[in-house]
């Protein structure tokens, strides 16, 4: 059995679109992969309300009560690695997840630790992709699905798409298209990582 867990920040549209495929295409079934928790770092995150309704544990981990960054990704560990089990291994999904993780937590899950980014990587890691290729005079833009290592934003890619720069965009129409691809390659990345 494989367990997700998955880490949001905010509105976790990407969260419900990998809840969404997972249901519909029985991935306890067809993979023994089930998501077993959502934690957040923001109690006020909205996609907390989809996960409680769709029947997902939810956890709210708030970064600001600890004193460092290695002291929260501990606890954030910690919490993590009780959904993981002598038969069961756990899959770590960040989506949306507004925190940089320090070298321990990414080491600790290495291989089976996923990021979305809202760029065409390696073009645009960071924040504010959308502005950025915009900027830039970009005639496409996209979203990245990576394994994360040490480095943000930085690695190996698993899947990606590209969509048009229109006349006119500005950074949340782009962001816009943009996130409607992210709802179609996250979850099918994820999917071909646990068949892996
Ligand atoms: C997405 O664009 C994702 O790529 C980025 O943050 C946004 C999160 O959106 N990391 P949501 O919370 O999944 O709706």
């Amino acid at each position: 059995m494989k367990n997700i867990v998955i880490l949001i920040s905010g509105g976790g549209s990407n969260m419900a679109a990998i809840v969404k495929t997972a249901q519909r295409d029985d991935w306890a079934g067809q993979m023994g992969a089930r998501i077993a928790a959502v934690i957040s770092n923001k109690a006020d995150a909205a996609g907390l309300e989809f996960a409680r309704s769709h029947s997902i544990v939810t956890e709210v981990i708030d970064h600001k009560v600890y004193s460092s960054r290695a002291a929260f990704d501990e606890a954030l560990m910690q919490r993590i690695d009780c959904f993981a089990s002598s038969n069961s291994s756990v899959v770590v999904v960040l989506a949306g997840f507004m925190r940089i993780l320090t070298p321990a937590f990414v080491a600790h899950y290495a291989g089976c630790l996923v990021n979305i980014h809202p760029s065409l990587l390696p073009a645009f890691a960071g924040l504010h992709t959308h502005q950025r290729a915009l900027d830039a005079g970009c005639k496409v833009a996209g979203a990245t699905v990576h394994l994360v290592t040490a480095e943000l934003d930085h690695g190996p890619i698993l899947a990606q798409a590209a969509v048009p720069i229109i006349a006119g965009d500005t950074a949340d129409s782009l962001a816009a298209r943009v996130l409607t691809q992210e709802h179609l390659i996250y979850p099918r990345a994820i999917a071909k990582l646990l068949q892996n």
